[in-house]
């Protein structure tokens, strides 16, 4: 199928996602600063950029470790059946963890990964979540520490994409249809 065109207007900043994720790290690392190593788990892919950045301002021992999880079944509507893709390199049994994703959407995702790691029996299992589209969750769950909360808009840039392209945005950029006629 043909892409509809589209063009991208900046939403958040590369600069206010900055400051964000530096708060975010102290957060973090001020709530696990017993733990003599932290599990980071990114959910590819989404998170790629994000964990990188994170992981730079947390001042703990980390370890990295990342799980791929199925989401979206087309490029902009969300699959409420949810499949590991890719599982973690790890174990997780008795160890400080903390789930970085990208977005929570409808929660689908989230809530699924979240049940199947706290299975592993971690001691500690926290998320981050760079952004959140509260308007849109149909199961219920909430990041522990979330960056940015957003409006019911499709988004791109700083790791997420759209069919796969603009993840390499610095900023994070709301996608507009360029093809759409005009309401009355
Ligand atoms: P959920 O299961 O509906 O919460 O979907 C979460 C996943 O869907 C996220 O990790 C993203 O990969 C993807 N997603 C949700 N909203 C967007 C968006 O606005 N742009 C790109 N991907 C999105």
């Amino acid at each position: 199928m043909p892409q509809r065109p589209y063009v991208i207007d900046e939403m958040i900043s590369a600069k206010a996602i900055a400051a964000r994720v530096e708060a975010l790290a102290k957060d973090i690392t001020n709530a696990y600063r017993e733990t003599d190593k932290l599990i980071v788990v990114g959910l590819l892919r989404g998170s790629f950029v994000f964990i990188a950045d994170l992981v730079r301002e947390i001042d703990l021992p980390v370890e990295v470790d990342f799980l791929e999880a199925s989401s979206y079944g087309n490029a902009m509507e969300s699959s409420r059946e949810v499949r590991i893709l890719k599982d973690l390199r790890g174990e997780i049994a008795g160890k400080d963890v903390l789930v970085v994703e990208d977005i929570v959407d409808t929660g689908f995702t989230l809530h699924h990964v979240v049940n199947l790691l706290k299975s592993r029996g971690p001691k500690r299992l926290e998320v981050c979540a760079l952004l959140d589209k509260p308007s849109r969750r149909e199961v219920k769950i909430k990041a522990t520490w979330t960056g940015f909360e957003i409006p019911d808009e499709f988004v791109v840039g700083y790791g997420i994409d759209f069919a796969q392209r603009n993840r390499n945005l610095p900023h994070i950029g709301k996608v507009r249809f360029t093809d759409e006629t005009a309401e009355a």
